[in-house]
C-alpha cells in the first residue's frame, strides 16, 4: 500500500485530481478502449470533483472515452429522488464534464429484482474489462462503498443492511434526520472493488483517524473493511492530517520516508 500524507483537506482534493486526470490522459482512452472510473460519492470527493470540473473546463481532460461506474446506491431510492447517489453524482460531478450519459452506471435502488440488479452490475464492469481506477472514500466506521463492518472480503455487489454510526453519519444529507436515512443499500462487494487495477481511498477528518489506524496498523479484518487495501497490489491511501491522528509516529515518518524515495523513482 501506499500512503500519502498531506496538510489539508484541500491539498488532498488537488493532489487526486490531478492524479485521476493524469492517469486517464496516460491511458490515451479511445472509443474502442475507454478508462473505466469508479467513483464515490459523500462530503469527502466534494472537492475533488470541483477540481477535476475546473481542469476539464480549461481543456486539461476529456470524458468523452470514460466509463463511470459508482459504487452504492440506497434501496428504494428512485434515482429521481434528490438524496439519492445517482442525483448526487450527477449533481456534482456529471452534468458539469463531457462524458455521454450512457456511460454512466449507478446501481438502481428502486429495483425490484436485487439479485438481478446486482448481477448485471458486475456483469457491465466485466464487460468493460474490469474498472482501471477506483476512487472511494471511507466511513467511520472504516466501510468502502456500503460494505459495513462484518462484510465478506470475498463479497460481490449485493444488498446490504446499513449500522446505526453510518445511518447517523450520513443523516447530514437527509436533513439531520436519521429516520429518514433508508436502512439498506446496494453495493458493490469487497472483492468487486478488490478487482479493479488501482485503488484510491481518500481519507479526511479526524472522524476518520480510527479507521487509517486499522487500514494502515491493523491487521486484515472484516470488522475494518478498509483493511482489504492490504490485500491489493496497488492501492494508495491518501490522508489529511486530522486522519492520520491515531498513527503511531514511527508509522507516518516510515510511509514519508517511502514517498521520498518513490518520488525519486518515478520522476
Ligand atoms: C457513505 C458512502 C461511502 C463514503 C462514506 C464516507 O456511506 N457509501 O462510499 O465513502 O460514506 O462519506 P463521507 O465522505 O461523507 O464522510
Amino acid at each position: 500500500m501506499r500512503v500519502i500524507f498531506l496538510d489539508t483537506y484541500d491539498h488532498v482534493a488537488q493532489w487526486v485530481a490531478h492524479y485521476v486526470v493524469y492517469q486517464i490522459n496516460s491511458f490515451h482512452p479511445t472509443i474502442d478502449k475507454p478508462f473505466v472510473l469508479g467513483l464515490p460519492t459523500g462530503r469527502t470527493p466534494m472537492k475533488t470533483y470541483k477540481n477535476i470540473i475546473t481542469m476539464h473546463q480549461s481543456s486539461q481532460i476529456s470524458f468523452k472515452y470514460v466509463i463511470i461506474f459508482t459504487m452504492d446506491e440506497y434501496f428504494g431510492l428512485s434515482c429521481e429522488d434528490p438524496k439519492s447517489y445517482h442525483a448526487f453524482i450527477h449533481t456534482n460531478f456529471i452534468n458539469h464534464i463531457d462524458i455521454p450519459k450512457e456511460n454512466v452506471y449507478v446501481l438502481n435502488g428502486d429495483t425490484n429484482d436485487i439479485k438481478n440488479e446486482c448481477k448485471q452490475y458486475e456483469e457491465k464492469i466485466k464487460s468493460y474489462g474490469g474498472i482501471d481506477l477506483l476512487i472511494g472514500g471511507v466511513g467511520s466506521d472504516g466501510h468502502l462503498a456500503f460494505n459495513e463492518p462484518g462484510s465478506s472480503l470475498t463479497s460481490r455487489t449485493r444488498i446490504k443492511n446499513l449500522s446505526k454510526e453510518t445511518r447517523i453519519s450520513n443523516s447530514k444529507f437527509f436533513n439531520d434526520n436519521i429516520d429518514s436515512v433508508p436502512k439498506f443499500a446496494l453495493t458493490i462487494g469487497i472483492a468487486t472493488l478488490l478487482e479493479s487495477k488501482e485503488i484510491i481511498i481518500i481519507a479526511t477528518g479526524l472522524d476518520k483517524a480510527v479507521a487509517v489506524q486499522a487500514a494502515i496498523e491493523g491487521s486484515i479484518n472484516h470488522m475494518w473493511t478498509i483493511t482489504c487495501l492490504q490485500l491489493h497490489p496497488k492501492s494508495i491511501l491518501v490522508c489529511d492530517e486530522l486522519s492520520t491522528m491515531e498513527l503511531k509516529i514511527k508509522t507516518v515518518k516510515y510511509f514519508q520516508e517511502l514517498e521520498i524515495n518513490n518520488q525519486t523513482i518515478t520522476i
